[in-house]
């Protein structure tokens, strides 16, 4: 088929290596780099070609996909491949990067002659391992021909969003609630424990009603369990945190209750729990 992008698909971690299965699912023709290569080696045996540097890996590409964990791991991956890049790719950056992380990568993207989409997604390892993210895409209508073989592998769901960087500011919302939503089921948790109630009381009376959410009983038992396999890293969480309070500081936001997570996220990061789900941030309350 000619209408389908080659695909270069730079971070291969929690998130990056469900989204790589997908685009290779789909056949879409795909090479991947990973900065730590063996996290990128089980991959050949789905049909991705594993590449020694980013330049290798986006050498012919049509899309480029970044999907590491900040602005920082972006611009050293894009630098690391710019000897690969074209100009007229199309840079399909996934990370969370935030608002300001946003606009640099828009320059540089520029810069190098390329197209950039800013796409953050929603949903963790699972949906990303089972292509249902939502891609929360926005940038140039001329591109979205070209990416959406991409979205439609990766996610269940698009939703374009005007111009680029207008993806990020909705993932930072959206991420938002959910660090809201963690903190609050650990300290409902940690109440219940205080007063002398079983805490998986707790969660038994909201289930199914009106303040019930599948978060609130999948963190929750997680929590209650110990359970802190990473789906959504601490450290990423913490990340976003800061990311969230600081768009809002820019913008004249007043995100009280946020700036308290992200003291509980930090608090629980100088802990030792940054390999850790976000959920660990209940073993510090
Ligand atoms: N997990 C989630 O639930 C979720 C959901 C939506 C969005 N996100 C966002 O998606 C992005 C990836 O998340 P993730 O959970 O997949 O993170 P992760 O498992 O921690 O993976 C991070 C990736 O970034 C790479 N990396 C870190 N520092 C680097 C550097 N300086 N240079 C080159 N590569 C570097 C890592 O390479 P190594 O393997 O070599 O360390 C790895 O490939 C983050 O921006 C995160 O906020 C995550």
């Amino acid at each position: 088929m000619t209408d389908q992008p080659t695909v270069a698909l730079l971070g291969t971690g929690t998130m990056g290596a469900g989204m790589a299965r997908n685009i290779a699912a789909a056949g879409l023709p795909l090479r991947v780099w990973n900065r730590t290569r063996a996290k990128a080696e089980p991959l050949a045996g789905s049909g991705a070609q594993v590449a020694d540097t980013a330049a290798d890996a986006v050498r012919g590409a049509t899309v480029v996909v970044t999907m590491l964990f900040d602005v920082e791991s972006v611009e050293s991956a894009l630098a690391g491949a710019r000897d690969g890049l074209a100009p007229g790719t199309v840079l399909v950056q996934q990370s969370t990067v935030g608002v300001a992380g946003a606009e640099r990568l828009a320059k540089l993207a520029a810069e190098l002659g390329l197209v950039y989409v800013d796409a953050p997604v929603l949903g963790t390892r699972k949906p990303a391992e089972d292509g249902a993210l939502v891609v929360l895409a926005s940038g140039p209508d001329e591109a979205r021909a070209t990416v959406q073989p991409v979205f439609d592998a990766i996610g269940s769901r698009t939703v374009w969003v005007g111009e680029a960087g207008q993806g990020t500011r909705l993932k930072l919302v959206a991420n938002s609630w959910v660090l809201t939503v963690v903190e609050g089921i650990a300290e409902s948790l940690s109440l219940a424990r205080a007063l002398g109630v079983d805490p998986e009381a707790f969660l038994d009376v909201v289930k199914g009603g009106a303040m019930d959410a599948p978060y609130v009983q999948l963190k929750g038992k997680a929590m209650l369990a110990g359970d802190f396999t990473p789906s959504f890293g601490l450290d990423g969480a913490a990340k976003d945190a800061g990311l969230i309070v600081e768009a809002a500081r820019d913008a004249g936001a007043d995100l009280g209750v946020l700036e308290l997570v992200q003291q509980h996220l930090a608090r629980a990061l100088a802990a030792g729990h940054g390999d850790l789900d976000l959920a660990a941030t209940y073993l510090e309350h």
